[in-house]
C-alpha cells in the first residue's frame, strides 16, 4: 500500500520508512527538513535498495500538502511530524503550540477531504505526565504534562479522538513512545540532533567520541536503587516495527487505540552509561549534578497491549542498542553534515 509519513527523515520516522519499505509498501515522505537533512534518503536507499518519494512540505502548509494528497491515493498516514526539543518548547511555547497542533489539524482535514482513513500518531510516555505507580499502562491516566511539547502531544491526541469520535469511518493508533535510542545497524542512519543534544545517548556517544568533555548527571537523589533516574530504553529499530504491526491490525479495529511501545524495563542512567562504555570500550567521564527541573524519578511501561493486540515487543537489548548508537556516532562524527 501507500503510505505517507509526515516527519519521515527524522529520527523515528526515517527508521520506520526502513521498515515500511523491508514491508514492499510504497513511501512518500512529506518533511519540511527544518530538523533532517536531505542525505537521509540516500542512506535509506542505501539500506533497502529501494527509493522513497520525498516532497519538502511543511504539513501546516494546506496548499502544499493538498498537492501530495492529490498525487497520490494513499490508505494510511504516519504522522511523526512535530517539534520535539522539551527545554525549547519551554522558552517558545507559541512556536511548539502553532507547530505541533496546526500540522495535525491540517493533515487531518486534508484526510478527511480526500477520504484517507487510517492514522498512527507518534506521541510520547510524557502524555502521563507524573505517574503514581509503575509501570505505566495505557488506561493510566494522563495530564499533568511538565512542558509545553508534552502538552502538543497529550493535545493532539484529544484532537485525534475527538476527529475519529466525529467520523466514525475513520480509525486512529496513538503510539507513546518510552525512551528511544539506537540507530540502524547498518550505521547509516541515526539520531543527529542540533547543537547540545538535549537526549541522554546522544550526549553519551558525543562524549565517547570527545566532542563534550563529559556528562552531567542530572540528579543523584531520587527514590531508584543507584539514585540516578530510570526510563525504559527502546532500540529505535524495535520502535520503527511498532509503527508497522500498527499499521498492520489498524484495519480490524474500531476508532482509537492506544499502546505504549517500550520494553517493560527500567534502566537508570548510570546503568546505561555501564552498558554503553561496555559495548564501545569507551571510558564515560561524567560528573553527579542536581536534578533537571521537569524531570520525573522513574518511567518504564507495560507492553502487554501491544503484544496480545499487535503480536508486537522488542527484540533488541540494550547493549545492542549502545553498540548501535555508537556505530552510528563512529561512522558519522558530526551527523549527516
Ligand atoms: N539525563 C542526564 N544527563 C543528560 C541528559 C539526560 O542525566 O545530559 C538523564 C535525565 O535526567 C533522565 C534520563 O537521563 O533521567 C533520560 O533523559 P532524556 O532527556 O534522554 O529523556 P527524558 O526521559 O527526559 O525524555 C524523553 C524524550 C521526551 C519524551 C519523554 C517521554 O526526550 O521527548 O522521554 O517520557 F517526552
Amino acid at each position: 500500500m501507500t503510505i505517507l509519513v509526515t516527519g519521515g527523515a527524522g529520527y523515528i520516522g526515517s527508521h520506520t520508512v526502513v521498515e515500511l519499505l523491508n514491508a514492499n509498501h510504497t513511501v512518500v515522505v512529506v518533511d519540511d527538513l527544518s530538523n533532517a537533512k536531505l542525505l537521509v534518503f540516500d542512506r535509506l536507499t542505501s539500506i533497502t535498495g529501494k527509493k522513497v518519494i520525498f516532497h519538502q512540505v511543511d504539513v501546516k502548509d494546506s496548499f502544499a500538502l493538498e498537492a501530495v494528497f492529490k498525487k497520490y491515493d494513499f490508505e494510511s498516514v504516519v504522522h511523526f511530524a512535530g517539534y520535539k526539543a522539551v527545554g525549547e518548547s519551554v522558552a517558545e511555547p507559541l512556536k511548539y503550540y502553532t507547530n505541533n497542533l496546526q500540522s495535525t489539524l491540517v493533515l487531518l482535514s486534508m484526510m478527511k477531504k480526500y477520504h484517507v482513513k487510517h492514522l498512527v500518531f507518534s506521541s510520547s510516555a510524557t502524555v502521563y505526565g507524573e505517574p503514581k505507580k509503575m509501570p505505566i499502562y495505557e488506561i493510566d491516566p494522563v495530564g499533568g504534562t511538565t512542558n509545553p511539547y508534552g502538552t502538543t502531544k497529550l493535545m493532539n491526541e484529544i484532537i485525534i479522538q475527538d476527529f475519529v469520535f466525529a467520523n466514525k469511518d475513520f480509525k486512529a493508533i496513538l503510539l507513546r513512545y518510552f525512551n528511544p535510542i539506537g540507530a540502524h545497524p547498518s550505521g547509516k542512519i541515526g539520531e543527529d540532533p542540533q547543537g547540545i543534544p538535549n537526549n541522554l545517548m546522544p550526549y553519551i556517544t558525543q562524549v565517547a567520541i570527545g566532542i563534550r568533555p563529559s556528562l552531567s548527571v542530572f540528579g543523584s537523589d531520587y527514590p531508584t536503587p543507584d539514585g540516578t533516574g530510570v526510563r525504559d530504553y527502546i532500540h529505535v529499530v524495535d520502535l520503527a516495527k511498532g509503527h508497522l504491526a500498527a499499521l498492520n491490525h489498524i484495519k480490524q479495529q474500531n476508532n482509537v487505540s492506544i499502546y505504549n511501545l517500550g520494553t517493560g524495563k527500567g534502566t537508570s542512567v548510570l546503568e546505561l552509561i555501564a552498558a554503553f562504555e561496555k559495548a564501545s570500550m569507551k571510558k564515560i567521564p561524567y560528573t553527579l549534578v542536581s536534578r533537571r527541573p521537569g524531570d520525573i524519578p522513574v518511567s518504564f511501561a507495560n507492553c502487554d497491549k501491544a503484544f496480545k493486540d499487535l503480536g508486537w515487543k522488542t527484540e533488541k537489548s540494550i547493549e545492542e542498542a549502545c553498540k548501535d548508537s555508537w556505530n552510528w556516532q563512529v561512522n558519522n562524527p558530526k551527523g549527516y553534515n
